[in-house]
């Protein structure tokens, strides 16, 4: 299914060159972005339908979004990028390279860095801020809204979320708005998260516990919680470093 998914988009870019025209470069503002720098692509009001073939699909050499999915002008999209279906990307979201975005994904007003991926059933709210490398696993919920009421518009009180680069959220994971997810922590399958997250820490239930750490490739690291240790990562050569409370890691020098 993906293959032939893959190869159909191919076929179609290769049979659409010159139906689908590029986004003028004149479009294509960088973008600072936190610790990222996206070289994103303004979707022009006119996007849809002209960058569309006869069957619907949208295939710039920059981009793919599949037919069922709504791109609203104004959205900022990268190279290399592919929505997939039912997705709804609103005007003011910023999503960068290489990203993924699975089936039944919303973007609200929210920064999503490069290599990014989004897996089913996840919304991404106003405030959200993803750096690079992100998983987001399937049906996660962000929260923008603290203390929602029906009745009382909140819509000026919404808290930031940011994910940082290598983050990995498991399925079905809440994340209480307001928070920082550090650098590769790996939040547990279910978890609710309602606290900062440290780089590199695993973080498991509800509420979330830090379990233990995990390392860049996600491997559980065999180190205390807290005090002091190290340990080395011949798969990945890189040094895991405990003092205190915190993990750091450097790559190994050959
Ligand atoms: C955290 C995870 C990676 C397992 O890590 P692990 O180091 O192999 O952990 P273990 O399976 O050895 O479990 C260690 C303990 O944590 C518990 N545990 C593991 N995952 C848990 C979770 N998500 N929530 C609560 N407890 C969990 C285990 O039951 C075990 O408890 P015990 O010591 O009382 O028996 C895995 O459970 C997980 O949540 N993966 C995310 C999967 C996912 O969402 N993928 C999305 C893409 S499809």
């Amino acid at each position: 299914m993906w293959h032939s998914l893959r190869s159909g988009i191919q076929s179609r870019r290769k049979r659409t060159k010159n139906i689908a025209p590029s986004i003028p470069a004149s479009a294509a503002p960088e973008t600072q972005h936190a610790a990222l720098t996206i070289a994103s692509h303004t979707v022009p009001s006119t996007f849809n339908p002209p960058h569309q073939t006869q069957h619907g699909h949208v295939t710039t050499p920059d981009f793919y979004v599949h037919p069922s999915s709504i791109v609203d002008p104004g959205a900022k999209i990268g190279k290399g990028t592919k929505i997939w279906h039912f997705c709804h990307i609103g005007p003011e979201a910023v999503i960068g390279e290489r990203c993924s975005l699975g089936q039944n994904v919303y973007v609200g007003k929210a920064k999503i860095g490069n290599g990014v991926k989004i897996q089913n059933n996840v919304s991404v709210y106003d405030e959200v801020e993803i750096e690079d490398e992100v998983f987001c696993g399937p049906s996660m919920v962000f929260t923008n809204v603290y203390n929602p009421r029906a009745a009382i518009p909140r819509k000026d009180q919404y808290r930031k979320t940011l994910v940082k680069k290598g983050a990995t959220i498991g399925a079905n994971a809440t994340i209480v708005c307001g928070v920082t997810l550090g650098e590769y922590c790996f939040i547990g399958a279910g978890a609710v998260v309602n606290r900062d997250v440290k780089p590199y820490a695993l973080m498991l239930g509800v509420p979330a516990r830090q379990a233990g750490w995990m390392s860049q490739s996600g491997e559980r690291i065999p180190l205390s919680i807290s005090g002091s240790g190290e340990y080395l990562c011949k798969k990945t050569t890189r040094r895991y470093i405990l003092e205190g409370e915190n993990l750091t890691s450097s790559k190994i020098q050959s």
